[in-house]
């Protein structure tokens, strides 16, 4: 746990949390970024100490941050495709002063999959096929990019060893390999959690 207090009292409510950021950026909170309950008790199913836990497309940190600050001996890294979000998480990350997060900018797409043990996915693919829920008009969206992103992330999470965990938030079952097992599946069946048999 954090050693420093006041740090602390950001985790118990989102509005705390996200006086971190802009206030563009904490508008988009409820749609976008996970709430600090949801993201505590997803860390808290991730966080086995010494493991790499990477967040498939991490905005601007929230979950990153949430249970790296809970949970300090495991490391939590984001790949995020929006250069703007990216620094946001750095500049919110350097304010907590937590050396156990990172952020990649870049595609997710593009990392090797090998350097991480389990995964955070908070359907991070969606505005590609609902324009109502665009972040901004940063990045290119499709129904193509929705199918390629959903298919690579399919296929990793396939590939990965057995005892790989995975915490889904808002995303279709169908996104998860069938050697996934649901092990735990709360907040209205929004927020489930997956071990690799
Ligand atoms: C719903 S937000 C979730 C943010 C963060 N995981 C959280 O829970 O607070 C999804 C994020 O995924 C990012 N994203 C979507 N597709 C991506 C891709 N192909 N590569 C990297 N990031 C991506 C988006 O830019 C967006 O910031």
């Amino acid at each position: 746990m954090e050693t420093d207090s006041s740090n602390f009292s950001r985790f118990k409510k989102d509005a705390s949390f996200d006086y971190l950021y802009p206030q563009h950026i904490k508008e988009l909170s409820p749609m976008h970024w996970t709430p600090v309950d949801v993201a505590k008790k997803a860390a808290y199913f991730l966080a086995v100490p010494h493991a790499r836990v990477l967040d498939i497309g991490s905005g601007v940190g929230k979950f990153c941050i949430t249970a790296g600050a809970h949970f300090p001996k495991t490391q939590f890294i984001g790949v995020e495709q929006r250069k703007a979000l990216c620094k946001y998480a750095e500049m919110a990350k350097n304010e907590m002063k937590l050396d156990n997060v990172s952020f990649i900018y870049g595609n997710l797409t593009d990392l090797d999959y090998n350097d991480y043990d389990h995964f955070y996915f908070y359907n991070a693919f969606y505005e590609n096929i609902e324009p109502g829920s665009r972040i901004d008009y940063a990045v290119r969206t499709s129904f193509e990019l929705y199918e390629r992103y959903s298919r690579f992330v399919y296929a990793m999470l396939d590939a990965k060893k057995p005892g790989t965990r995975l915490v889904t938030y808002h995303a279709r079952e169908t996104q998860v390999p069938a050697s996934y097992a649901l092990v735990d599946n709360s907040y209205s069946k929004v927020l489930k959690m997956w071990i690799k048999k």
